[in-house]
């Protein structure tokens, strides 16, 4: 071996991975190949490999692999897949389209809304997205319609349609916690050649997250608060009964029709008693444990309690006793319209005096789309958890100091605010910055 140490071999392979490195970290560089990647971290359903002039996102919605193809190699013209297993795209797309009656949460964080030209309902919860529609820069067409082929790649998360091959799955619900699910911005940064901006967001959303579950952690209170996230069904009795069988994936493509089509299962099902459940979708509890709270009992969580049976009735109060905060998540047409009193009618209860919740009973609809079932919750809060949690923290510990984002306190008779297109004060092209609150 050479006495130099420049020349040893382990010096000189280290200098490569140093390099390869810094290549990595310094992913701001100009040539566009593939100048920076990003790495999936926390998400479960996605995953992203890097090559010279392509990339490949490994999908586990669809189960395919998307192909990538830099515009700039030789391949973008002369490839192109659509098969069982492999799909392929040229990149950076040049337009896009998205199905809007699902999440499209991250598109103004990057700075997309610029190649958005079409979407499937103007039922958004971002108001730069009205304004790009109401100026004509985006059009709307329905879903399932011819329109959708002319689009480079058109994201959907309801997977349970007729898919063409510019469809692309984009489901950041199917994950399990808040961060997984706001990881997914690095799903859509792919497609753009946005890693470094998307590593960036998710970076920060990431820091700001946990810093603020660090800070609820070291409260030292005798007694965590208890919360409970419920929800009452008037009319949805037979599926919400199967409600703990099904996985949140499931739940959520519930819920999505039911919203839509809600008519039709209000005419399929005669109105009895309602019930309420307690949520075990994971993410929901992860929050409550992240602020500092606890969540109620598993075993609870898995019965539903029908409201015109007076046991049921009795055993509801009897826990809504031990709860210091609920969230109540019951779907409403007129978000605007659902008060403490609402809320007091569908628990059966007049007083709640005896309640330890009785100042703080929330939702999460402090942000709607006028004239439509969209919160923003569904939506912006999927790639700004921290928000989520900020709210979250503020609802167990209030300080009166810190103004929701997505949570509104009935019990305190806050409104909703509605979103339209007037709120959007930005060049709509420009990333917009994430909201990082204030921490420590
Ligand atoms: C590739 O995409 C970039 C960014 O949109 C564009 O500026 C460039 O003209 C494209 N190149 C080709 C060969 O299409
Ligand atoms: C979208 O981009 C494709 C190229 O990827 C182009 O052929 C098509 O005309 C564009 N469509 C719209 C509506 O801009
Ligand atoms: C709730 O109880 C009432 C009265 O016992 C009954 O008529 C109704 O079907 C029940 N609802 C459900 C969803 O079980
Ligand atoms: C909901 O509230 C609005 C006023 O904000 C009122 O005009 C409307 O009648 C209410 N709807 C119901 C069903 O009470
Ligand atoms: C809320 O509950 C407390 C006891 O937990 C009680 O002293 C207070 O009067 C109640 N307030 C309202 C508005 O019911
Ligand atoms: C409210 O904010 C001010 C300034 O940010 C701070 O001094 C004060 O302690 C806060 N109050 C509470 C109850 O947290």
């Amino acid at each position: 071996m050479s006495s130099s140490p420049f020349c040893s071999w382990p010096v000189v392979l280290l200098l490569v991975l140093l390099c390869m490195v810094a290549r990595e970290s310094n992913g701001a560089s100009n040539n566009v190949k593939v100048g920076s990647i990003s790495k999936v971290e926390d998400a479960d359903n996605f995953h992203i490999y890097y090559g010279q002039t392509f990339k490949v996102i490994k999908n586990a919605i669809d189960g395919k692999s998307y192909l990538l193809i830099q515009n700039t190699s030789r391949m973008a013209v002369r490839t192109k897949y659509c098969t069982s297993r492999i799909k392929s795209y040229v990149i950076p797309l040049l337009n896009y389209s998205v199905d809007t009656q699902s999440s499209q949460g991250g598109i103004p964080l990057l700075g997309l809304l610029g190649s958005l030209k079409g979407i499937t309902s103007d039922a958004v919860a971002s108001p730069c997205v009205l304004k790009l529609l109401e100026a004509g820069e985006v059009v709307k067409f329905e879903k399932g319609a011819e329109e959708v082929s002319q689009f480079a790649a058109h994201f959907i998360s309801d997977t349970d349609q007729l898919q063409t091959c510019n469809f692309a799955n984009f489901f950041p619900l199917s994950e399990g916690t808040p961060l997984q699910r706001a990881e997914w911005i690095k799903f859509l940064g792919a497609f753009a050649n946005l890693e470094t901006k998307a590593n960036q967001v998710y970076d920060a959303v990431k820091a700001s997250y946990t810093c603020l579950s660090q800070m609820a952690a070291k409260r030292t209170t005798s007694f965590k608060p208890i919360v409970a996230w419920m929800e009452y069904d008037k009319n949805f009795q037979t599926i919400l009964r199967f409600k703990q069988f099904l996985s949140p994936t499931y739940i959520y493509a519930i819920n999505f029709v039911y919203k839509n089509l809600g008519f039709f299962f209000r005419w399929l099902m005669t109105p009895g008693g309602g019930v309420w459940c307690f949520t075990k979708e994971p993410h929901k509890l992860k929050f409550v444990e992240d602020a500092g709270g606890e969540n109620i009992d598993k075993s609870i969580n898995k019965i539903t309690y029908n409201v015109s049976d007076p046991d049921d009735l009795e055993a509801l109060h009897a826990i809504l006793c031990t709860v210091d905060a609920v969230i109540d998540e019951t779907l409403s047409s007129e978000p605007q319209n659902y008060t403490k009193k609402t809320f007091l009618d569908n628990i059966n209860l007049e007083d709640n005096s005896c309640f330890a919740f009785n100042q703080s009973i929330w939702r999460y609809d402090k942000r709607v789309r006028k004239g439509t079932t969209l919160e923003d919750w569904h939506d912006g809060a999927i790639s700004q958890p921290n928000l989520v949690l900020a709210d979250m923290i503020e609802a167990l510990f209030p300080t009166g100091n810190y103004t929701t984002s997505y949570f509104r306190n009935i019990a305190k008779g806050e409104g909703v605010i509605d979103i339209s297109s007037d709120m959007c004060d930005r060049d709509a092209s420009l990333p917009l910055a994430p909201t990082i609150p204030a921490c420590g």
